[in-house]
């Protein structure tokens, strides 16, 4: 059987540059979930489908052929044959992915694509419902959080390295609302499975991150 690391959390909490680079020392693919829903948000959003229509939505992610393809090790999203990678990571597409993501039929189309990448595959999947939904028998299960405060100064110093000139209250503000959006929606909300370990990272750089997951599944 597949071997599985589960790592569900909140947004900014360092899920993927931690997954990324654990599948990396231990040569199992990384699976990043959330670009999967911001594929479907992308996809809305382009042909401007009212994201808060949920039939509309979900008659739409019909039409929405998510695959995912490595190239050197790197997880490229590919929506209906582009390679979408790029364009998935603005703002307004995590916003549309954490309203698409509520819907059932969204979420049970992905849930079996990340099923079936796992059965094939040694994994890192990184996303909010991963240990409590999609590998319940996951290996390892870890829930990866950070204080809000802490979340938004990461995101608030990436922008500034990018050159933008972000305002911090803003971010912080933007980030409590997606938390409360993901962890309070009908269908699989964030939240931490009853076997997964508890990992703050707030205080920790991302090699001790790291360390202590391969640890844990030592
Ligand atoms: O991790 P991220 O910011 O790329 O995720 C984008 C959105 O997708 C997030 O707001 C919640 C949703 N998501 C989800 O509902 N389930 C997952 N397994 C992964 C992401």
């Amino acid at each position: 059987m597949s071997k599985q690391i589960a790592i569900d959390g909140p947004a900014g909490a360092g899920k993927s540059t931690i997954a990324k680079k654990l599948a990396g020392d231990l040569s199992f693919v990384y699976v990043d979930t959330g670009a999967m829903y911001r594929s479907i948000g992308l996809y809305m959003l382009k042909h401007g489908i009212d994201i808060y229509d949920k039939a509309a939505v979900e008659k739409a992610s019909q039409n929405a052929d998510v695959r995912l393809k490595y190239i050197d090790g790197t997880q490229h999203v590919i929506l209906n044959g582009a390679d979408v990678s790029k364009e998935i990571r603005e703002e307004q597409v995590g916003k549309a992915a954490s309203v698409v993501s509520q819907y059932g039929q969204v979420r049970s189309n992905l849930t079996a694509l990340q099923k079936k990448l796992a059965e094939e595959e040694n994994v890192v999947m990184d996303g909010r419902d991963i240990g409590t939904c999609v590998l319940p028998n996951a290996t390892l299960k870890i829930y990866l959080t950070a204080s809000a405060e802490v979340r938004g100064k990461r995101r608030f110093d990436e922008l500034k390295a990018k050159g933008e000139n972000p305002d911090l209250d803003t971010i912080i503000e933007d980030i409590k609302k997606r938390d409360k959006a993901d962890m309070t929606r009908e269908i699989s909300p964030l939240k931490q499975a009853d076997d997964a370990v508890l990992v703050d990272s707030s205080d920790m750089t991302i090699d001790e991150v790291v360390d202590k997951i391969k640890s844990l599944y030592a």
